[in-house]
């Protein structure tokens, strides 16, 4: 933390201390000049990571207990195994899932007396853009808001990522709209509240149909919505391999005018055992420095997936034959960098978005700013609202229900990554969601009250707008099909990583945000006809 040092200075002088043993500063934030990291006096900053989790793998799957260990909640393990990340020579760890309400200063204290910095991934097991039927909504930003609030004060904090693996193979690519608006919306969200310039990136497999356009469609565009940089998962170099057979060569080739910085988010193959990391000398060698800053070795700890560099029994450490091929290579590697000063940016193109056809599905507009303002407007103004006890299931219900006699009272709601058409409410929570389609078909049914009835599932209110809603209901448009540019005001987040249900503006409790995928799967299943003849599809 920032005043540490300060802190424990001031207390050994007041309580009369004459020697202060241990005072150690901050660590120098990392910097993102061009597409090199590079520390606040000039030198650059390559990357030598550990990824540092116990069974967990935020890579899209949604967990069905959304139970994970926060590593950098648990100190005795930080005082344990920090030192061996030390004798690795490790600077970087990487951590894929954070409880944000739990306390994180002594390990964040511990990694900066160690000369580590932190990439942190921001969604977790029960927190996550679920890659079969993706949204980005109010849920998962104030999750995602909550991990960086936890961790922006940290000098030692070079990253978030704002997705691992979401898109996987061809048939999910639609998944990456919602990854990248949580990109763009996360560094919004940095710039509001005013904290250090931290970057926001992405972490992706090395799926061959699909390489390309992912690091294209993520780069591409308004540098606002754009990666600040690019983790490239990647095992393709296994036991002595070459830098032309891995195909570490044409990944590099492929990387050459790319326009932030790319390193190895995760790297290690392990399908030759014992691994010997000869990686190591060409992700740090001549061939590759200029385009890449480094890497991040899968993993620490070893599990059933056997890639782990340890093995731990509570308090006891025991290194690995893959530790002591790390650490011999690590400590061989000498990147040659270049000094700030002296780099004169080249790749100042952004890559071309891709173009939606067979292999790629995800238009380049992005879904709408997870705004949680626009939605407790809507729902406030309007004239017949969801009741608040709904269960998750009859939610779903009623959406195929309104959304079949009405398709056009659901336009503000729907997404389609495809086409880039994606109503303003979207992103709502579903209570949200569902009132706003109850409210249009009332409005269509000329206010009708049996219109706003379903069975007792709805009911009339006098619906009101505020001076401070105007704006962001006008531009969202009548039928929520307009586009709210407005950015969250940062202080409404109301973050709460891990908990299940939501309470409403009005202070009721909604369903939790996984439903969101119960609501789309039954919109899904009724327009594939399974919900019954009779009713107009969605
Ligand atoms: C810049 O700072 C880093 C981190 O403290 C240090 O390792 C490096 O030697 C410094 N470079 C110069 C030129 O002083
Ligand atoms: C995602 O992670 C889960 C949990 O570790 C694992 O079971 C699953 O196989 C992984 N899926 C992919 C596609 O990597
Ligand atoms: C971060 O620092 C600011 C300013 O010192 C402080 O107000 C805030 O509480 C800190 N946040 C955390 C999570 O420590
Ligand atoms: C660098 O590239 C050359 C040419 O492909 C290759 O022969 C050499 O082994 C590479 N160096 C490393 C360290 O991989
Ligand atoms: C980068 O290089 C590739 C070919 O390697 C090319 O297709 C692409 O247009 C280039 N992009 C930019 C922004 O220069
Ligand atoms: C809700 O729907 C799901 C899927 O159709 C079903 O498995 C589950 O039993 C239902 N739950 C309740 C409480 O009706
Ligand atoms: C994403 O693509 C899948 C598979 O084609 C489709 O079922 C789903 O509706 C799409 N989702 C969005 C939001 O476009
Ligand atoms: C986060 O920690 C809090 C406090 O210990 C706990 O109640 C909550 O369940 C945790 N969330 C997750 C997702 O583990």
């Amino acid at each position: 933390m920032k005043s540490f040092g300060i802190a424990s200075i001031a207390a050994a002088a007041l309580s009369g201390a004459l020697f202060v043993t241990s005072v150690t500063a901050d660590l120098p934030p990392i910097v993102i000049k061009g597409s090199h990291f590079f520390f606040e006096n000039g030198t650059e900053f390559f990357i030598r990571g550990v990824a540092y989790q116990q069974d967990v793998n935020s890579n899209g799957t949604t967990s069905t207990t959304g139970t994970f260990t926060d590593p950098l909640a648990d100190s005795a393990g930080c005082a344990r195994d920090i030192p061996l990340l030390q004798e690795l020579g490790t600077n970087t760890i990487r951590v894929y899932a954070i409880n944000a309400s739990l306390d994180h200063s002594a390990c964040m204290q511990m990694l900066q007396d160690a000369g580590i910095y932190l990439l942190q991934d921001l969604s977790n097991p029960s927190s996550s853009i679920n890659r079969n039927d993706p949204t980005w909504t109010t849920d998962l930003f104030a999750d995602y808001a909550a991990v960086v609030d936890a961790m922006a004060n940290y000098t030692n904090v070079l990253g978030f990522f704002a997705g691992n693996e979401v898109s996987n193979d061809v048939a999910n690519t639609n998944a990456s709209a919602f990854v990248k608006a949580a990109v763009r919306d996360m560094k919004s969200y940095i710039k509001t509240k005013d904290y250090r310039t931290i970057g926001v990136g992405y972490a992706t497999n090395d799926n061959a149909d699909i390489r390309i356009d992912l690091a294209d469609y993520f780069n591409c565009g308004d540098a606002a919505d754009a990666i600040d940089f690019w983790g490239y998962n990647i095992y393709s170099w296994c036991g002595d391999s070459s830098y032309t057979v891995s195909g570490y060569a044409q990944r590099t080739a492929e990387f050459a005018n790319f326009s932030v910085p790319a390193f190895f988010a995760e790297y290690g193959c392990n399908t030759v055992q014992p691994r010997v990391f000869t990686e190591v000398q060409a992700i740090y060698g001549e061939n590759m420095t200029g385009v890449w800053s480094g890497g991040i070795v899968y993993m620490y700890f070893q599990e059933t997936n056997d890639f782990g560099l340890v093995t731990v029994s509570g308090d006891t450490v025991t290194k690995l034959p893959d530790f002591t091929a790390l650490s011999k290579q690590l400590a061989l590697a000498t990147p040659s960098s270049t000094n700030s000063a002296d780099y004169v940016v080249t790749n100042t193109v952004a890559q071309a978005c891709p173009a939606t056809g067979a292999d790629w599905s995800a238009a380049s507009v992005l879904p709408p700013i997870a705004n949680a303002d626009v939605c407790s407007c809507m729902v406030s103004s309007l004239s017949c609202t969801a009741a608040t006890d709904l269960s998750a299931n009859a939610t779903a219900t009623l959406f195929s229900y309104v959304c079949g006699l009405d398709k056009s009272a659901c336009e503000g709601i729907t997404t389609n990554s495809n086409t880039g058409v994606y109503g303003a409410y979207s992103m709502c929570n579903s209570y949200q969601q569902l009132s706003f389609a109850m409210d249009q078909y009332y409005k269509n049914q000329n206010k009708v009250s049996t219109a706003c009835d379903f069975s007792g599932q709805a009911k009339i209110q006098s619906g009101s707008t505020s001076s401070s809603c105007s704006s962001l209901l006008s531009q969202a448009g009548s039928a929520g099909t307009g586009v709210v540019t407005t950015v969250p005001t940062g202080t409404a987040v109301s973050g709460s990583s891990g908990t299940s249900t939501k309470t409403s503006a009005a202070g009721a409790v909604i369903v939790p945000r996984f439903d969101t995928g119960l609501l789309q799967l039954g919109a899904y299943l009724f327009a594939a006809g399974i919900a019954g003849a009779g009713m107009i599809l969605l």
